[in-house]
């Protein structure tokens, strides 16, 4: 062989081992996706290439603006794979145009490594959705059958979200199902105050997932944690408007798994209906435990409810309250939380009379109320008190009816 054909060959295995250990790239434009047109197909087909790539693959969306109808990225992929999207897309403003039979507009499942990362922002395009949900809902207290959430991750493993916004989604923004390590860095949630169902990230038996440096502005709860969850970290996130971090509601269905291991950490809460939450429905059939609940560093500017426990949980009388929740809560710590609140009640404790709260601690809870100490209600609990914190009252429920 020549020195030239040896050398070729070097240089050309070099490339290929380049080439799989830095990733391939693979650019939407170039499969048709170019900006200010639909890219439902060009996704489908750039997806196909990247997950059957060897070596770790990356899709590219640059900036500009792009339409689709939905995406359905399914594994399992043979590599790592990561989408970085710069660009904006936007869902159909008519829910009946977006992909049918899937509750998310773009869905993400059954991969590993997944790294959803760029400046883009994901469009839900929702306001005239909100509008039918609000009427519906003054209907028959049912919103948003059609669902179109913006974004699911089903049965995904050890992945990242970073950098990404979501806008005006017609009904949840993030939806974690099935999950084991899924990380949130950065991630930027964006819709009116007034716009229905639209918590920002919902889990749903999920382990190990983190909600880091995220900023959620919406008209639901800012995460919700559902049936189970474990292990979840929520820290330095801004939350407002919307509801709040919430855990549950739980106990409505059969079935559902216990909640363990949440940590709220580091973060504030503004112009919200509730600060941190955990609720229950009474007389459900579930009987599940709810444990290891930390909520420290937080600071509420002008929460209606603060801290609240809530096992009476029962929005527009859709059950009854005879019978208490039969779900266990306990080891349940707020450290450290100060600021203002909305209601001379800033701490409610309602634990349920069948299995009443354990291990609850106030422990330099600091709230105002138009410049003086908040109160405290509590039933069914009797929290350890240390440093700064409201003393508990008795609780009176609100006449039946
Ligand atoms: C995710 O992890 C779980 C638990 O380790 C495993 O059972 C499942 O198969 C994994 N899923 C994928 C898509 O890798
Ligand atoms: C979680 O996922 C990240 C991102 O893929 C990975 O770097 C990390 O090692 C994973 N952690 C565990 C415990 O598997």
């Amino acid at each position: 062989m020549t020195k030239l054909s040896i050398s070729i060959i070097v240089s050309f295995l070099f490339l290929a081992y380049l080439s799989v250990v830095q990733g391939l790239n693979f650019d939407i434009t170039k499969y048709g996706g170019t900006p200010n047109s639909d890219i439902t197909q060009a996704f489908i087909k750039v997806w196909k290439e990247a997950c059957a790539s060897p070596g770790a693959a990356k899709i590219v969306i640059p900036s500009g603006k792009y339409r689709t109808s939905g995406i359905d990225a399914q594994g399992p992929c043979k590599s790592p794979i990561e989408i970085q999207v710069d660009g904006t897309i936007q869902a159909p403003s008519d829910i009946n145009q977006c992909h049918k039979g899937i509750d998310q507009w773009i869905r993400f499942g059954t991969m590993d490594h997944l790294t959803l990362s760029g400046k883009g922002i994901f469009d839900g395009q929702g306001a005239a959705t909100w509008k039918q949900g609000t009427a519906a809902w003054s209907k028959n207290h049912k919103v948003n059958n059609k669902v179109s959430m913006n974004m699911g991750f089903y049965f995904v493993n050890n992945s990242i979200i970073t950098g990404i916004t979501s806008k005006d989604s017609k009904n949840f923004h993030f939806m974690v199902y099935g999950c084991e390590n899924i990380t949130f860095d950065g991630v930027k949630v964006s819709a009116p105050g007034d716009s229905t169902n639209t918590d920002g990230i919902h889990l749903g038996k999920s382990t190990d997932v983190k909600i880091l440096n995220t900023d959620i502005a919406t008209g639901d709860d800012c995460v919700s944690l559902g049936d189970g969850s474990r292990k979840v970290l929520v820290q330095n996130v801004n939350c407002g408007p919307g509801h709040g971090i919430s855990v549950g509601s739980l106990g409505k269905f059969q079935n559902e798994d216990n909640v363990e291991g949440l940590t709220v950490k580091s973060c504030k809460i503004s112009d919200t209906e509730n600060g941190v939450r955990i609720k229950t429905w009474p007389s459900g059939p579930g009987t599940l435990t709810i444990t290891d609940m930390r909520f420290e560093d937080i600071t509420m500017n002008n929460v209606r409810n603060p801290i609240i426990i809530d096992q009476e949980y029962c929005p527009w009388n859709q059950c009854n309250k005879k019978n208490p929740s039969k779900i266990k809560i306990s080891k349940v710590i707020f450290k450290n939380i100060k600021g203002t609140t909305k209601a001379e009640e800033g701490v409610v404790l309602i634990c349920s009379s069948g299995v009443p709260c354990d291990g609850v601690e106030l422990s330099n809870v600091d709230l105002k109320f138009n410049g003086k100490p908040a109160k405290a209600v509590c039933s069914n609990v009797k929290p350890r008190v240390s440093g700064i914190a409201p003393k508990c009252e008795a609780y009176t429920p609100p006449p039946s009816g």
